[in-house]
Protein backbone atom coordinates (compact mmCIF):
# COMPACT_ATOMS: atom_id res chain seq x y z
CA UNK A 1 0.00 0.00 0.00
CA UNK A 2 1.12 3.92 -0.55
CA UNK A 3 2.33 6.01 2.15
CA UNK A 4 3.18 9.49 2.18
CA UNK A 5 6.42 10.70 3.41
CA UNK A 6 6.11 14.55 4.81
CA UNK A 7 9.05 16.30 5.78
CA UNK A 8 7.73 19.07 8.07
CA UNK A 9 9.31 23.20 8.20
CA UNK A 10 7.64 24.43 5.56
CA UNK A 11 5.87 27.33 5.19
CA UNK A 12 3.27 27.29 3.05
CA UNK A 13 2.94 30.43 0.46
CA UNK A 14 1.33 30.67 -2.79
CA UNK A 15 -2.18 29.75 -4.56
CA UNK A 16 -4.50 26.59 -4.76
CA UNK A 17 -7.16 25.77 -6.76
CA UNK A 18 -10.17 24.21 -5.36
CA UNK A 19 -11.59 21.15 -6.95
CA UNK A 20 -15.36 20.69 -6.85
CA UNK A 21 -16.97 18.92 -3.70
CA UNK A 22 -17.14 15.07 -3.27
CA UNK A 23 -20.28 15.11 -1.31
CA UNK A 24 -22.24 17.33 -3.81
CA UNK A 25 -21.00 15.36 -7.10
CA UNK A 26 -21.69 11.79 -5.13
CA UNK A 27 -25.68 11.84 -4.85
CA UNK A 28 -25.75 14.28 -8.22
CA UNK A 29 -23.81 11.41 -9.84
CA UNK A 30 -27.05 9.29 -8.71
CA UNK A 31 -29.34 11.56 -9.84
CA UNK A 32 -29.16 10.54 -13.20
CA UNK A 33 -30.75 7.77 -12.49
CA UNK A 34 -34.03 9.76 -12.42
CA UNK A 35 -33.81 11.15 -15.70
CA UNK A 36 -34.21 9.25 -19.28
CA UNK A 37 -32.26 11.89 -21.26
CA UNK A 38 -28.50 12.86 -20.52
CA UNK A 39 -27.03 14.65 -17.57
CA UNK A 40 -24.49 16.63 -18.16
CA UNK A 41 -22.18 17.72 -15.19
CA UNK A 42 -18.60 20.16 -14.62
CA UNK A 43 -16.06 20.62 -12.14
CA UNK A 44 -16.34 17.04 -11.66
CA UNK A 45 -13.52 15.83 -8.91
CA UNK A 46 -10.68 13.36 -10.03
CA UNK A 47 -11.27 11.45 -6.55
CA UNK A 48 -11.43 7.52 -6.12
CA UNK A 49 -14.41 7.78 -4.72
CA UNK A 50 -15.85 9.37 -8.03
CA UNK A 51 -14.38 6.56 -10.31
CA UNK A 52 -15.96 4.25 -8.11
CA UNK A 53 -19.73 5.72 -8.42
CA UNK A 54 -19.21 5.85 -12.09
CA UNK A 55 -18.57 1.97 -12.20
CA UNK A 56 -21.41 1.47 -9.88
CA UNK A 57 -23.88 3.36 -12.19
CA UNK A 58 -22.19 2.17 -15.39
CA UNK A 59 -23.03 -1.87 -13.96
CA UNK A 60 -26.81 -0.44 -13.77
CA UNK A 61 -26.83 0.29 -17.26
CA UNK A 62 -25.87 3.98 -17.78
CA UNK A 63 -23.93 5.01 -20.40
CA UNK A 64 -21.28 7.27 -18.86
CA UNK A 65 -19.03 9.77 -20.73
CA UNK A 66 -16.02 11.35 -18.94
CA UNK A 67 -13.23 14.01 -19.94
CA UNK A 68 -11.18 15.64 -17.44
CA UNK A 69 -13.54 17.00 -14.56
CA UNK A 70 -16.67 17.11 -17.40
CA UNK A 71 -18.99 13.66 -17.00
CA UNK A 72 -22.31 13.20 -19.24
CA UNK A 73 -24.63 10.53 -17.79
CA UNK A 74 -27.17 9.16 -19.92
CA UNK A 75 -29.84 6.27 -17.73
CA UNK A 76 -31.92 5.88 -20.66
CA UNK A 77 -31.48 2.58 -21.03
CA UNK A 78 -31.37 1.43 -16.88
CA UNK A 79 -30.65 -2.59 -17.16
CA UNK A 80 -29.78 -3.79 -13.76
CA UNK A 81 -31.04 -1.63 -10.44
CA UNK A 82 -29.39 -3.35 -8.58
CA UNK A 83 -25.65 -2.21 -6.38
CA UNK A 84 -23.23 -5.02 -5.22
CA UNK A 85 -21.50 -5.45 -2.37
CA UNK A 86 -18.23 -5.88 -3.76
CA UNK A 87 -18.68 -2.03 -4.80
CA UNK A 88 -20.92 -1.03 -2.21
CA UNK A 89 -18.06 -2.55 1.20
CA UNK A 90 -15.60 0.42 -0.93
CA UNK A 91 -17.59 3.28 -0.53
CA UNK A 92 -20.73 4.03 1.70
CA UNK A 93 -22.30 6.68 -0.58
CA UNK A 94 -23.48 4.12 -3.27
CA UNK A 95 -26.44 3.95 -0.36
CA UNK A 96 -27.54 6.98 -3.23
CA UNK A 97 -28.60 5.09 -5.58
CA UNK A 98 -31.58 3.71 -3.68
CA UNK A 99 -33.98 6.67 -3.91
CA UNK A 100 -33.18 7.47 -7.23
CA UNK A 101 -34.02 3.23 -8.74
CA UNK A 102 -36.73 2.95 -6.46
CA UNK A 103 -38.23 6.35 -7.74
CA UNK A 104 -37.68 5.11 -11.59
CA UNK A 105 -37.94 1.63 -11.46
CA UNK A 106 -39.74 0.46 -9.14
CA UNK A 107 -37.27 -1.47 -7.60
CA UNK A 108 -34.01 -1.80 -6.05
CA UNK A 109 -31.46 -4.26 -4.45
CA UNK A 110 -28.76 -1.84 -2.86
CA UNK A 111 -25.96 -3.79 -0.51
CA UNK A 112 -26.20 -2.56 3.13
CA UNK A 113 -23.38 0.07 3.11
CA UNK A 114 -21.96 -1.56 6.37
CA UNK A 115 -19.85 0.36 9.23
CA UNK A 116 -16.37 2.05 8.62
CA UNK A 117 -14.03 3.19 10.97
CA UNK A 118 -15.88 6.20 12.39
CA UNK A 119 -18.93 4.74 13.14
CA UNK A 120 -21.75 2.23 12.38
CA UNK A 121 -23.86 4.23 9.95
CA UNK A 122 -27.36 2.45 9.83
CA UNK A 123 -29.35 3.62 6.76
CA UNK A 124 -32.75 3.28 8.88
CA UNK A 125 -33.81 6.98 7.99
CA UNK A 126 -33.27 6.12 4.59
CA UNK A 127 -35.70 2.78 4.61
CA UNK A 128 -38.26 4.37 6.85
CA UNK A 129 -38.30 7.23 4.55
CA UNK A 130 -39.11 5.11 1.12
CA UNK A 131 -41.59 3.08 3.17
CA UNK A 132 -43.28 5.99 4.32
CA UNK A 133 -43.63 6.82 0.41
CA UNK A 134 -45.14 3.64 -0.06
CA UNK A 135 -42.57 1.29 -1.19
CA UNK A 136 -42.17 -2.60 0.29
CA UNK A 137 -38.75 -2.31 1.91
CA UNK A 138 -36.62 -5.29 3.82
CA UNK A 139 -33.46 -5.85 4.38
CA UNK A 140 -32.42 -9.49 2.79
CA UNK A 141 -29.16 -11.29 3.21
CA UNK A 142 -27.30 -8.46 3.33
CA UNK A 143 -29.16 -6.24 0.67
CA UNK A 144 -31.77 -3.58 1.22
CA UNK A 145 -34.12 -4.78 -1.50
CA UNK A 146 -37.36 -2.39 -2.08
CA UNK A 147 -40.41 -3.00 -4.50
CA UNK A 148 -43.08 -0.30 -5.43
CA UNK A 149 -45.27 0.68 -7.94
CA UNK A 150 -45.08 4.39 -7.74
CA UNK A 151 -44.08 6.20 -4.95
CA UNK A 152 -46.44 8.39 -3.43
CA UNK A 153 -45.94 11.84 -1.83
CA UNK A 154 -45.44 11.64 2.14
CA UNK A 155 -44.94 13.85 4.98
CA UNK A 156 -41.36 12.72 6.28
CA UNK A 157 -39.43 13.21 10.01
CA UNK A 158 -36.23 12.21 9.83
CA UNK A 159 -34.93 11.09 13.98
CA UNK A 160 -31.57 12.33 13.38
CA UNK A 161 -30.20 14.99 10.80
CA UNK A 162 -29.03 12.89 8.05
CA UNK A 163 -27.33 14.37 4.94
CA UNK A 164 -27.85 11.33 2.61
CA UNK A 165 -30.95 10.20 4.13
CA UNK A 166 -31.83 13.37 3.12
CA UNK A 167 -30.32 13.28 -0.77
CA UNK A 168 -31.80 10.01 -0.99
CA UNK A 169 -35.69 10.77 0.18
CA UNK A 170 -35.55 14.55 -2.06
CA UNK A 171 -34.57 12.34 -5.14
CA UNK A 172 -37.17 9.56 -4.83
CA UNK A 173 -39.65 12.26 -3.81
CA UNK A 174 -38.85 14.26 -7.50
CA UNK A 175 -40.90 11.81 -9.23
CA UNK A 176 -43.71 10.49 -6.74
CA UNK A 177 -47.30 10.88 -6.72
CA UNK A 178 -48.04 13.87 -5.00
CA UNK A 179 -46.18 16.33 -2.55
CA UNK A 180 -43.00 14.97 -0.22
CA UNK A 181 -42.13 17.54 3.03
CA UNK A 182 -38.96 16.52 4.39
CA UNK A 183 -39.15 17.94 8.29
CA UNK A 184 -35.64 18.22 9.97
CA UNK A 185 -34.22 18.29 6.69
CA UNK A 186 -30.05 18.64 6.23
CA UNK A 187 -29.02 21.94 5.90
CA UNK A 188 -25.65 21.01 4.29
CA UNK A 189 -24.89 23.37 1.12
CA UNK A 190 -24.48 19.39 -0.67
CA UNK A 191 -28.17 19.28 -0.13
CA UNK A 192 -28.64 22.67 -1.71
CA UNK A 193 -26.25 22.30 -4.65
CA UNK A 194 -27.86 18.33 -5.79
CA UNK A 195 -31.72 20.40 -5.21
CA UNK A 196 -30.31 22.83 -7.58
CA UNK A 197 -29.38 20.53 -9.96
CA UNK A 198 -32.82 18.38 -9.56
CA UNK A 199 -34.51 21.45 -10.16
CA UNK A 200 -32.31 22.29 -13.91
CA UNK A 201 -33.80 18.91 -14.89
CA UNK A 202 -37.25 19.24 -13.95
CA UNK A 203 -38.03 18.79 -10.15
CA UNK A 204 -40.23 21.15 -8.27
CA UNK A 205 -38.37 21.61 -5.03
CA UNK A 206 -38.72 24.31 -2.34
CA UNK A 207 -36.85 24.77 0.54
CA UNK A 208 -33.47 23.49 0.12
CA UNK A 209 -31.17 24.82 2.71
CA UNK A 210 -33.79 24.46 5.38
CA UNK A 211 -34.96 22.20 7.73
CA UNK A 212 -38.45 21.39 5.45
CA UNK A 213 -37.97 20.95 2.37
CA UNK A 214 -41.34 20.28 -0.11
CA UNK A 215 -40.98 18.12 -3.56
CA UNK A 216 -44.11 17.72 -5.49
CA UNK A 217 -43.44 15.08 -8.02
CA UNK A 218 -43.32 15.32 -11.44
CA UNK A 219 -44.01 12.82 -14.41
CA UNK A 220 -40.27 12.61 -15.92
CA UNK A 221 -36.63 14.44 -15.50
CA UNK A 222 -35.06 16.18 -18.88
CA UNK A 223 -31.99 16.99 -19.50
CA UNK A 224 -30.37 19.43 -17.61
CA UNK A 225 -26.22 20.70 -16.87
CA UNK A 226 -25.09 21.52 -13.91
CA UNK A 227 -21.68 22.54 -12.36
CA UNK A 228 -20.38 21.04 -8.82
CA UNK A 229 -20.22 23.68 -6.14
CA UNK A 230 -16.39 23.46 -4.79
CA UNK A 231 -15.31 21.74 -2.14
CA UNK A 232 -16.00 23.22 1.55
CA UNK A 233 -13.64 20.31 3.35
CA UNK A 234 -11.04 20.62 0.87
CA UNK A 235 -11.10 24.71 1.32
CA UNK A 236 -10.85 23.80 4.82
CA UNK A 237 -8.39 21.75 5.04
CA UNK A 238 -6.01 23.72 3.07
CA UNK A 239 -6.84 27.08 5.23
CA UNK A 240 -5.76 24.25 8.26
CA UNK A 241 -2.50 23.78 6.19
CA UNK A 242 -1.82 27.37 5.76
CA UNK A 243 -2.85 28.03 9.48
CA UNK A 244 -0.81 25.80 10.86
CA UNK A 245 2.50 26.57 9.03
CA UNK A 246 2.16 30.45 9.72
CA UNK A 247 1.58 30.81 6.06
CA UNK A 248 -0.08 32.95 3.76
CA UNK A 249 -2.28 31.30 0.84
CA UNK A 250 -4.97 32.35 -1.51
CA UNK A 251 -7.54 29.59 -2.05
CA UNK A 252 -8.90 29.78 -5.88
CA UNK A 253 -12.27 28.93 -6.63
CA UNK A 254 -14.03 28.86 -3.65
CA UNK A 255 -15.54 31.25 -0.90
CA UNK A 256 -15.59 31.43 2.51
CA UNK A 257 -19.31 31.15 2.49
CA UNK A 258 -20.04 27.70 2.90
CA UNK A 259 -17.97 27.74 6.11
CA UNK A 260 -18.68 30.31 7.98
CA UNK A 261 -18.28 28.42 11.18
CA UNK A 262 -14.58 26.82 10.49
CA UNK A 263 -13.87 30.97 9.10
CA UNK A 264 -14.80 32.12 12.90
CA UNK A 265 -12.66 29.30 14.53
CA UNK A 266 -9.46 30.08 12.43
CA UNK A 267 -9.90 34.11 13.30
CA UNK A 268 -10.45 33.15 16.76
CA UNK A 269 -7.18 31.42 16.13
CA UNK A 270 -5.61 34.43 15.37
CA UNK A 271 -5.65 33.78 10.89
CA UNK A 272 -6.58 36.60 8.91
CA UNK A 273 -9.06 35.81 6.42
CA UNK A 274 -10.54 37.39 3.43
CA UNK A 275 -12.88 36.35 0.69
CA UNK A 276 -12.88 37.94 -2.01
CA UNK A 277 -14.16 37.92 -5.65
CA UNK A 278 -13.65 39.26 -9.19
CA UNK A 279 -15.32 38.70 -12.69
CA UNK A 280 -13.39 34.91 -13.16
CA UNK A 281 -13.68 33.93 -10.27
CA UNK A 282 -14.37 34.07 -5.88
CA UNK A 283 -11.17 32.86 -3.69
CA UNK A 284 -10.34 33.40 -0.02
CA UNK A 285 -6.92 34.90 1.16
CA UNK A 286 -5.43 33.50 4.74
CA UNK A 287 -2.33 35.13 6.48
CA UNK A 288 -1.34 32.98 9.32
CA UNK A 289 0.08 33.98 12.65
CA UNK A 290 3.50 32.54 13.73
CA UNK A 291 1.71 30.52 16.41
CA UNK A 292 -1.82 29.96 16.68
CA UNK A 293 -4.13 30.13 19.62
CA UNK A 294 -6.10 27.15 20.95
CA UNK A 295 -9.52 26.98 19.69
CA UNK A 296 -12.35 24.75 21.20
CA UNK A 297 -14.89 23.01 18.46
CA UNK A 298 -18.21 20.98 18.95
CA UNK A 299 -19.10 19.33 15.62
CA UNK A 300 -23.14 19.43 15.08
CA UNK A 301 -25.16 19.90 11.48
CA UNK A 302 -24.65 22.47 9.17
CA UNK A 303 -24.19 25.50 9.44
CA UNK A 304 -22.32 24.73 12.41
CA UNK A 305 -18.80 23.45 13.00
CA UNK A 306 -19.07 20.70 10.05
CA UNK A 307 -17.22 17.37 11.90
CA UNK A 308 -15.78 16.29 8.47
CA UNK A 309 -13.47 19.21 9.76
CA UNK A 310 -13.05 17.92 13.33
CA UNK A 311 -9.58 15.97 12.85
CA UNK A 312 -8.10 19.04 10.94
CA UNK A 313 -8.73 21.10 14.16
CA UNK A 314 -7.17 18.26 16.66
CA UNK A 315 -4.09 18.96 14.06
CA UNK A 316 -4.00 22.55 14.30
CA UNK A 317 -4.28 22.24 18.24
CA UNK A 318 -1.83 20.22 19.08
CA UNK A 319 0.93 22.63 18.30
CA UNK A 320 -1.13 25.89 19.00
CA UNK A 321 -1.03 27.96 22.07
CA UNK A 322 -3.60 27.12 25.10
CA UNK A 323 -5.75 24.49 25.99
CA UNK A 324 -8.94 23.29 23.57
CA UNK A 325 -12.03 21.01 24.02
CA UNK A 326 -12.99 18.51 21.16
CA UNK A 327 -16.51 17.47 21.20
CA UNK A 328 -17.53 15.05 18.69
CA UNK A 329 -21.26 15.07 18.37
CA UNK A 330 -22.29 13.12 15.32
CA UNK A 331 -20.58 9.82 15.21
CA UNK A 332 -19.77 7.75 17.98
CA UNK A 333 -15.94 6.69 16.46
CA UNK A 334 -14.59 9.41 15.12
CA UNK A 335 -11.32 10.03 17.36
CA UNK A 336 -9.05 7.41 15.85
CA UNK A 337 -6.45 10.17 14.45
CA UNK A 338 -5.97 11.41 18.10
CA UNK A 339 -3.99 8.14 19.18
CA UNK A 340 -1.69 8.80 15.70
CA UNK A 341 -1.24 12.05 16.77
CA UNK A 342 -0.43 11.17 20.42
CA UNK A 343 2.78 9.41 18.42
CA UNK A 344 3.52 12.59 16.83
CA UNK A 345 3.56 14.33 20.34
CA UNK A 346 0.60 15.25 20.88
CA UNK A 347 -0.72 16.28 24.67
CA UNK A 348 -4.64 14.94 23.95
CA UNK A 349 -6.93 13.58 26.45
CA UNK A 350 -9.93 11.63 25.10
CA UNK A 351 -13.04 10.93 27.05
CA UNK A 352 -16.05 9.26 25.45
CA UNK A 353 -16.58 12.25 22.63
CA UNK A 354 -14.52 15.14 24.26
CA UNK A 355 -10.77 15.40 23.15
CA UNK A 356 -9.02 17.90 25.97
CA UNK A 357 -5.94 19.09 24.05
CA UNK A 358 -2.95 21.24 25.97
CA UNK A 359 -0.89 22.66 22.95
CA UNK A 360 2.77 21.52 22.92
CA UNK A 361 5.85 23.59 21.65
CA UNK A 362 6.44 20.93 18.59
CA UNK A 363 5.75 17.90 17.36
CA UNK A 364 7.95 14.77 16.50
CA UNK A 365 7.75 13.06 12.57
CA UNK A 366 6.36 9.29 13.30
CA UNK A 367 5.46 6.53 11.58
CA UNK A 368 1.65 6.66 12.00
CA UNK A 369 -1.41 5.25 10.34
CA UNK A 370 -4.75 6.75 8.34
CA UNK A 371 -7.68 5.03 9.21
CA UNK A 372 -10.85 7.09 7.71
CA UNK A 373 -10.40 9.93 4.97
CA UNK A 374 -10.69 12.70 7.12
CA UNK A 375 -8.26 11.53 9.88
CA UNK A 376 -5.38 10.80 7.21
CA UNK A 377 -5.88 14.73 6.31
CA UNK A 378 -5.20 15.66 10.17
CA UNK A 379 -1.66 13.61 9.79
CA UNK A 380 -0.88 15.28 6.61
CA UNK A 381 -1.75 18.83 8.13
CA UNK A 382 0.36 17.84 11.45
CA UNK A 383 3.29 15.91 9.28
CA UNK A 384 3.86 19.93 7.53
CA UNK A 385 4.75 21.51 11.35
CA UNK A 386 6.39 18.25 12.47
CA UNK A 387 10.25 18.26 13.00
CA UNK A 388 11.57 15.39 10.50
CA UNK A 389 9.59 13.08 9.00
CA UNK A 390 6.04 11.81 9.15
CA UNK A 391 5.53 8.42 7.22
CA UNK A 392 1.97 8.21 6.70
CA UNK A 393 0.67 5.03 6.26
CA UNK A 394 -2.81 3.32 4.09
CA UNK A 395 -3.49 6.82 2.17
CA UNK A 396 -5.96 4.81 -0.20
CA UNK A 397 -8.31 6.48 2.53
CA UNK A 398 -6.44 9.89 1.66
CA UNK A 399 -7.06 9.58 -2.32
CA UNK A 400 -10.72 8.64 -1.77
CA UNK A 401 -11.45 12.10 -0.77
CA UNK A 402 -8.26 14.56 -2.35
CA UNK A 403 -7.61 15.33 -5.69
CA UNK A 404 -3.74 14.59 -5.70
CA UNK A 405 -3.44 16.17 -2.25
CA UNK A 406 0.08 15.81 -2.30
CA UNK A 407 0.97 17.97 -5.31
CA UNK A 408 -1.11 20.68 -4.20
CA UNK A 409 0.76 21.14 -1.26
CA UNK A 410 4.43 20.59 -2.52
CA UNK A 411 3.09 23.50 -5.14
CA UNK A 412 2.43 25.43 -1.81
CA UNK A 413 6.44 24.62 -0.43
CA UNK A 414 5.31 21.49 1.30
CA UNK A 415 8.04 18.34 0.77
CA UNK A 416 5.95 15.30 0.41
CA UNK A 417 6.72 12.49 -0.99
CA UNK A 418 4.39 9.42 -2.20
CA UNK A 419 6.25 6.37 -2.22
CA UNK A 420 4.89 3.50 -3.82
CA UNK A 421 5.05 0.53 -1.24
C1 LIG B 1 -22.48 12.54 5.09
O1 LIG B 1 -22.47 11.22 5.57
C2 LIG B 1 -21.10 12.78 4.49
N1 LIG B 1 -20.90 11.86 3.37
C3 LIG B 1 -20.04 12.57 5.57
O2 LIG B 1 -18.78 12.87 4.98
C4 LIG B 1 -20.31 13.56 6.70
O3 LIG B 1 -19.37 13.34 7.73
C5 LIG B 1 -21.73 13.34 7.24
O4 LIG B 1 -22.68 13.46 6.17
C6 LIG B 1 -22.10 14.34 8.33
O5 LIG B 1 -22.00 15.64 7.83
C7 LIG B 1 -21.46 12.15 2.16
O6 LIG B 1 -22.16 13.13 2.00
C8 LIG B 1 -21.19 11.18 1.05
P1 LIG B 1 -25.41 11.33 8.18
P2 LIG B 1 -23.86 10.51 6.00
O7 LIG B 1 -26.46 10.42 7.62
O8 LIG B 1 -24.97 11.07 5.22
C9 LIG B 1 -26.79 8.73 11.94
C10 LIG B 1 -16.55 12.49 4.43
O9 LIG B 1 -15.54 12.47 5.13
N2 LIG B 1 -27.74 8.09 11.00
O10 LIG B 1 -25.64 12.80 8.11
O11 LIG B 1 -23.63 9.05 6.01
C11 LIG B 1 -25.34 8.45 11.56
O12 LIG B 1 -24.91 7.23 12.13
C12 LIG B 1 -17.80 11.82 4.92
O13 LIG B 1 -16.65 13.04 3.30
C13 LIG B 1 -28.61 7.09 11.48
O14 LIG B 1 -28.55 6.74 12.66
O15 LIG B 1 -24.01 11.01 7.50
C14 LIG B 1 -24.62 9.64 12.16
O16 LIG B 1 -24.40 9.41 13.54
C15 LIG B 1 -17.57 11.11 6.24
N3 LIG B 1 -29.48 6.52 10.61
C16 LIG B 1 -25.63 10.78 12.00
O17 LIG B 1 -26.91 10.14 11.81
C17 LIG B 1 -29.57 6.89 9.29
O18 LIG B 1 -30.41 6.34 8.55
C18 LIG B 1 -25.38 11.69 10.80
O19 LIG B 1 -25.12 10.86 9.68
C19 LIG B 1 -28.70 7.91 8.83
C20 LIG B 1 -27.80 8.49 9.70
Amino acid sequence: MDKLVVTGGARLAGEVTISGAKNAALPILCASLLSAEPLRLTNVPALNDIGTMLKLLAQMGVKVERAGAEVTLNAGALSNPVAPYELVKTMRASILVLGPLVARCGEASVSLPGGCAIGARPVDQHIKGLQSMGAEVGVEHGYVVAKVGRLKGARLFTDMVTVTGTENLMMAACLADGETVIENAAREPEVVDLAQCLISMGAQISGAGTDLIRIRGVEKLRAASHRIMPDRIETGTFLCAAAITGGEIRLLGTSTGYLDAVVDKLLDAGCEITGEKTAKQESIHIIAPPRLKAVSIRTAPYPAFPTDMQAQFMAINAVADGTAVIRETIFENRFMHAVEMQRLGADIKIDGNTAVMKGVEKLQGATVMATDLRASASLVVAGLVAEGETHIERIYHLDRGYANIEAKLNALGANIKRERA
